[in-house]
């Protein structure tokens, strides 16, 4: 068996904040990642949703270094990725980020914002720079003229078309896709989708799909991990998670989502927002919001478990879901489509 693409083990990201303590200004550790666990294999998309503030961003930015992980390792192609190996990584791994108006260099040319990996990585110069822009343009639906605006004259859907080129540029093997379409109207979401999937099909792409909108994340996903303040929740292929949700809190994010399937699928409300990763509560995390908690929920943390085969969950409840729902496993839910 070959090595995952990517193996995230049990990463940690703290921050240490001054903030006003009980005592006057102290310090407050915030658990932005606390603890989680993955792999994507190759050409493979993982979806990652939760509500703002779970530590999607930072789930993302720790895996490519931006961030200095607290603790915790990651792999890629099975190898321990060491500060000493980011500029390979940087490489092979690229990010597309939710804004492409802040995120492209606003006095460059189109053919420099693409251009630049491939002068930095020693990968191409002069004619075949210029060959290699244009080829790029073309893949991501523009035009080899594109290469001589700036990002001002470009639309939204566009300039989100730069940002995936330069992504491409350098032939990545995993492209971090975080919120790549929520600030584009949902006509041209629906296009920089199908764009998406388009180029994973043809390079081979895998991709950790990064959104709030779990909509989005079906459409685009194979497999979806639900996150819950800093930590996994829920982990399943798209179609097992769509059948037999079996936390609380991916069933309430599911039944947010109009669906012409939705019909019979009891609604769960989501109250309240969630609580501050400074100072979670204990037990379950989710608890306080949670429509089905018991005594048990207020004092311990439930574990991620595999409760059904390729099914993760993080509930006490799990298995008791999973009996009223009728999961059997992953097989179950192979005919459908999301
Ligand atoms: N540099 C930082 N210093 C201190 N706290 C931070 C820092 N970056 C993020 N946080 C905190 O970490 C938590 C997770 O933030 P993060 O941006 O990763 O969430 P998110 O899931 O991406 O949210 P959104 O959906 O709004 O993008 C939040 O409480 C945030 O305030
Ligand atoms: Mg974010």
């Amino acid at each position: 068996m070959t090595a995952p693409l990517l193996e995230v083990r049990d990463l940690v990201k703290h921050f240490t904040v001054r903030g006003a303590g009980l005592i006057g200004l102290g310090r407050r550790v915030v658990r932005a990642v606390d603890g989680v666990s993955f792999t994507i294999d190759e050409g493979e998309t993982l979806g990652l949703v939760g509500e703002s503030g779970c530590g999607k961003s930072t789930l993302a930015r720790t895996i490519l270094f931006l961030e200095e992980p607290t603790r915790g390792e990651i792999l890629f192609q099975g190898q321990p990725l060491t500060a000493e190996r980011v500029r390979e990584l940087r490489r092979r791994a690229q990010m597309v980020f939710q804004d492409p108006y802040l995120s492209l260099p606003p006095r460059m040319k189109v053919r420099g914002i693409v251009g630049d990996p491939l002068q930095i990585h020693g990968l191409a110069r002069g004619q075949a720079l210029a060959d290699r822009v244009a080829r790029l343009l073309i893949d991501v639906g523009l035009k080899p003229d594109d290469a001589y605006k700036y990002p001002h004259e470009l639309s939204g859907g566009q300039r989100q078309r730069v940002g995936i080129a330069r992504a491409l540029a350098v032939q990545p093997s995993l492209i971090i896709a975080d919120e790549a379409v929520s600030s584009l109207d949902v006509s041209v979401q629906a296009q920089i989708l199908n764009l998406l999937k388009d180029l994973q099909e043809r390079h081979r792409l895998a991709y950790l799909f990064v959104s709030h909108d779990l909509g989005v994340v079906k459409y685009m996903s194979h497999r979806i991990a639900v996150m819950y303040l800093g930590q996994i929740v829920e982990m399943t292929t798209t179609a097992e998670l769509h059948r037999h949700p079996l936390n609380p809190y991916t069933r309430a994010l599911l039944s947010a989502i109009p669906s012409i399937h939705g019909k019979g699928r009891r609604r769960v409300q989501l109250q309240g927002e969630p609580p501050d990763p400074g100072n979670p509560p204990p037990g379950c995390k989710f608890h306080p919001r949670c429509p089905i908690a018991q005594s048990i929920c207020e004092k311990e943390e439930p574990a991620l478990k595999e409760w059904v085969p390729g099914h993760l969950v993080a509930c006490h409840f799990a298995l008791e879901a999973s009996e009223e729902l009728g999961a059997v496993g992953p097989e179950s839910a192979a005919q459908v489509t999301p």
